[in-house]
């Protein structure tokens, strides 16, 4: 249980505008083990997004290092890091990012067929039923509430089984009713697949259901 799945070593991130330079991560490290549920929590400009964002290879750190069950995954070259997005990291956002002209199903499998292979329809069936959202197997995004889109978008994150889930403020558009809904969900598919996850937010209700929570403040963070 305490295999660490995700580290990041001394992350320094300083964006620079026309004006002025921003220290977005001043010096970050922090690690994570298999199957845990980790909050990251901060006011609105603490560096979240960006720690989210170098943690996902969607952006880089001006310093610093990133490892990805062991490997580091700064440096590589952009096959390789298509194939780590595709692989090795579930994206769960707060808008759902799910494609109106597909079904929930059709939304799920997506990622495994970007990726040249076939899903196995009884598992995907699985992961719906884990998710309680079986009922939306043949409808489309605007037929289903937030809580039952965001629901979608995390089965679609744990079909492909990746070494962590990332999700940047996933009840962010929701409700309270649906928010706790997705909560629930995200700490029970943690659970069940033993599958790590990373949430932003900055709600402290919502962190409350993580097993960890990690302060940051003004790009520093505190574990
Ligand atoms: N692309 C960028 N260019 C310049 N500055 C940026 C950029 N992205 C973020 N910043 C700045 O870096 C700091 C951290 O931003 P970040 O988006 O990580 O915060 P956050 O904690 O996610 O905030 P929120 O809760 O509002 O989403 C902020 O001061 C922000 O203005
Ligand atoms: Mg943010």
């Amino acid at each position: 249980m305490n295999d660490i799945i995700l580290e990041a070593k001394e992350i320094k991130k300083t964006y620079h505008t026309s004006e002025v330079a921003v220290e977005a991560l001043k010096s970050c490290s922090l690690s994570f083990v298999k199957g845990e549920f980790a909050a990251i929590v901060g006011k609105s400009g603490s560096g979240k997004s960006t720690l989210l964002h170098i943690l996902g290879t969607l952006d880089t750190p001006d310093e610093g290092e990133i490892l990805l069950s062991g490997e580091s995954i700064l440096n590589l070259n952009d096959t390789k890091l298509s194939e780590i997005r595709r692989r090795k990291i579930g994206f769960i956002y707060q808008d759902y990012s799910l494609f109106a002209e597909y079904t929930a199903y059709e939304n799920i499998i997506l990622p495994i067929r970007l990726d040249d292979r076939k899903e196995d329809p009884e598992e995907i069936a699985a992961i719906m039923e884990d998710l309680g959202i079986t009922h939306c197997k043949d409808k489309f995004p605007n037929e289903m509430s937030g809580g039952e889109q965001q629901r979608t978008a995390i089965a679609r994150a744990l079909a492909i089984h990746p070494d962590v889930i990332l999700a940047d403020e996933p009840t962010g558009n929701l409700d309270a009713e649906n928010s706790l809904e997705v909560i629930q969900m995200l700490s029970r598919a943690s659970r069940l697949y033993d599958q790590t996850i990373i949430m932003v937010t900055h709600d402290r209700e919502v962190s409350e259901y993580a097993d960890r929570i990690i302060r940051i403040a003004d790009g520093v963070v505190s574990v």
